[in-house]
């Protein structure tokens, strides 16, 4: 199986999916509803995580439409709802049913994918001619800015550890490139960015991922144990507040139809 660095057997994996489903669910949401799914509609979300997503889906292309979620692990995959199929799969291998999907979606995905420009056309090949897809993915441009410099310091050793890694905290920004240099159509986005303070739900999702990465981090010599301990000291000030990710929701249509 391919590694995928927050694997889903770090401890805390399960309560972070959990975390992402229930901060980034409603936006995700909103981009789906306005592109548009009508009842019967096939969708496909590839690194579906938890599943949450493709759950809600298949609530909403019934009756007649069919939800299906692919992950390289579904070990952590607990959603339940008619219609919505569960895949193991890799999107380097291929295209799910090419041409399959009137909607094809992937969140929190591809930063973390050794060949983005792979995964980005067996997405596209994914999708029926006339299909949406969807892209949503980080950009961390406002750890730039973050205060105090403490804070701003240990961004940058997460960063240079995360290029390290092989992660792209910053594919945010070539979502649109990528998605019409595959052909795609209408491309367009838009990327919005949580304020959020010590204590509150985005400051646990960093602390219990900073923590366990913590001697992995460390190990690496791009963090110390200072800069790490000041960084969870804010996380739990509840008069410190702060922005990390620009989501950039990126979508489009794939020619034909
Ligand atoms: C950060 S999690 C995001 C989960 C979910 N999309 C969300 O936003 O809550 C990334 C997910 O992508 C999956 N993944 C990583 N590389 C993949 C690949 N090449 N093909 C399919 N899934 C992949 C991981 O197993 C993991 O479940």
């Amino acid at each position: 199986m391919p590694e995928y660095t927050l694997d889903h057997h770090l401890e805390g994996e399960r309560q972070r999916l959990a975390l992402m489903s229930r901060l980034l669910d409603p936006m995700h949401r909103r981009h789906i509803e306005r592109l548009g799914l009508r009842p019967g509609a096939r969708t496909l979300e590839v690194g579906c995580g938890n599943g949450s997503m493709s759950a809600w889906l298949a609530g909403r292309v019934t009756p007649g439409g069919r939800a299906v979620a692919v992950d390289l692990d579904l070990s952590l995959a607990d959603a339940d709802a008619p219609g919505l199929e569960f895949r193991q799969g890799d999107i380097l291998a291929g295209p799910v049913e090419p041409g399959g999907f009137d909607l094809v979606t992937a969140r929190a995905v591809l930063h973390h994918v050794a060949d983005r420009p792979a995964a980005v056309a067996n997405l596209v090949a994914s999708a029926a001619p006339g299909g949406s897809i969807l892209l949503i993915e980080p950009d961390f441009l406002p750890v730039s800015v973050a205060e105090p410099p403490q804070v701003r310091e240990f961004w940058q050793g997460w960063l240079a550890w995360s290029r390290e890694q092989g992660i792209d905290y910053f594919v945010g920004r070539r979502l649109p490139a990528m998605l019409a240099g595959r052909g795609v159509r209408d491309v367009g986005g838009t990327a919005e960015t949580a304020l959020y303070n010590g204590g509150s739900a985005w400051a646990e999702y960093w602390r219990q991922t900073v923590a366990e990465l913590r001697p992995r981090l460390v190990a690496s010599g791009k963090l110390d144990d200072r800069s790490i301990g000041a960084f969870l000291a804010q996380c739990a000030d509840p008069a410190w507040w702060t922005q990390t990710i620009a989501f950039t929701a990126v979508a489009g249509h794939v020619p034909g139809g």
